[in-house]
């Protein structure tokens, strides 16, 4: 396990180009392999995620040329209902690649197929894609308990359902939607909140009609085909947000974080920094892959305020809510997070580490049963904290480090490679010190 030490710094400055975004480079990757024509996929994210994504379409039988850290990768599938995946798929971390791809493989007539991931993967729950699969007409089983290995078996005849998530869920909508794509009927979807509809704008952008009413998201499947047009993947938002909040925390004069995926369904985070009294700037700029895109930049707030997250704020920072956790200690007056149980089932349960390690570091933070609540000084004393294999707890210790009064010892940083290998090079970039 590596230990980083992270050392408190005046103030950081400067570009940051964050890496691709991973929900994007997941979907681009499999959808490719659907198709029958080449597919050029620009600026992938390269990193242990997205590395399994790409190990499984490549096992799947889809052609790939190029690589990852390449910068580029074209794949060539084969065809919507081609796939010969392998017996087992190791989906590493990825809860996307496991979510999403039972949905595709459902539609594989050769699929007989184990997924199966790491210690942490194998904790999360797979019932909420399983249940409506098998409603689906669908062979899927889980471990009892409903977590993985997933067991999924292709070529069974499978009809559309209309499904009520009783969370959001991005991966869970998704996998149902391609599952969709395969099945006789309409297939709809209906969400409390709207999670990330990364899946509805590539499908579309591939040449799917989708079906639309209320909030509700629909297909007509059997669908012939989908032809994936070549895809550039702009910065990931979940990976510029722990450099927005450096920033916001130091940035003197500024940090700019240049291309970044702006969809708001994503962007959560900034209303919630502006109500604590940080400036963020957005610029525009041209689409990338049907993505609003742009530059976001940050200076040093003054005195951060405390603030409440709604539940109906959540679907659309929920890979953010930790880092809210280390504005709500340097702000004064206590940062509430509520119906986000949902963090109890993320890379780790995220109510439960991200309050420990804010204790760990000297901050007044508690559990709640749907989220947390942090009651701030204005400054963080700094310490020891572990990242519990989860990358977005290692960045919020990284982070919490640079502006607290002693440093921060992160116990296994390496986990920031399932999003961001080249994290700690970038924050550097900004003036960071870590050894
Ligand atoms: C993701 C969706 C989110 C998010 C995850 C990536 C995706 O999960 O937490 O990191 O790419 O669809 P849920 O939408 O299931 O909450």
């Amino acid at each position: 396990m590596a230990v980083v030490r992270v050392a408190p710094v005046p103030q950081l400055r400067g570009t940051v180009e964050v890496p691709p975004d991973k929900s994007l480079t997941h979907r681009a990757l499999m959808l490719a392999a659907l198709g029958d024509a080449p597919v050029r996929i620009g600026r992938p994210l390269d990193s242990e995620d997205t590395a399994a994504t790409l190990a499984a379409v490549e096992a799947s039988g889809a052609v790939v040329a190029g690589h990852l850290g390449a910068g580029e990768v074209t794949i060539t599938g084969r065809g919507l209902r081609g796939l010969r995946p392998p017996p087992a798929i190791d989906c590493a971390n990825a809860g996307t690649l496991m979510r999403l791809f039972a949905g595709i493989l459902v539609g594989q007539g050769s699929a007989h197929v184990v997924l199966d991931g790491d210690a942490s993967l194998r904790q999360r729950p797979m019932t909420r894609i399983a249940k409506p699969l098998r409603a689906m007409g669908a062979q899927v089983f889980t471990a009892p308990g409903g977590t993985p290995p997933l067991v999924v078996t292709g070529g069974v005849p499978l009809r559309g359902i209309e499904h009520r998530l009783e969370v959001a869920s991005a991966q869970v909508k998704s996998c149902i939607l391609l599952a969709g794509l395969f099945a006789h009927g309409e297939t709809w979807v209906h969400e409390p909140a709207l999670s990330r509809d990364h899946t509805e704008r590539m499908l579309e952008a591939a040449g799917v009609v989708l079906l639309r009413e209320g909030g509700a998201v629909g297909v007509a499947g059997p669908v012939a085909g989908l032809a994936l047009p070549d895809v550039d993947v702009p910065g990931d938002f979940s990976s510029a947000a722990p450099l927005l909040v450096a920033g916001a925390l130091l940035g003197d004069p500024e940090v700019r974080l240049d291309a970044v995926n702006l969809n708001p369904a994503r962007t959560g985070l900034l209303a919630v920094m502006r109500r604590m009294g940080v400036d963020v700037r957005e610029e525009a700029a041209a689409p990338v892959a049907g993505e609003p895109c742009g530059a976001l930049v940050v200076s040093r707030a003054g005195d951060l305020r405390a603030t409440e997250v709604a539940p109906e704020e959540v679907p659309s920072m929920i890979d953010e809510l930790p880092l809210v956790g280390v504005l709500g200690a340097m702000a004064t007056g206590t940062t509430v997070v509520r119906g986000a149980a949902e963090l109890r089932v993320k890379e780790s349960d995220r109510i439960a580490t991200v309050v420990g390690a804010l204790r760990a570091l000297g901050a007044d933070a508690r559990e709640l049963e749907d989220g947390f609540e942090v009651t701030g000084g204005g400054r963080l004393a700094g310490g020891e904290m572990r990242s519990s294999g989860d990358h977005r707890l290692a960045m919020l210790g990284a982070v919490a480090g640079l502006a607290s009064d002693g440093g921060v010892a992160v116990g296994g940083f390496e986990a920031v490679a399932v999003s961001y290998p080249g994290f700690a090079r970038d924050l550097a970039r900004l003036g960071a010190v870590a050894a």
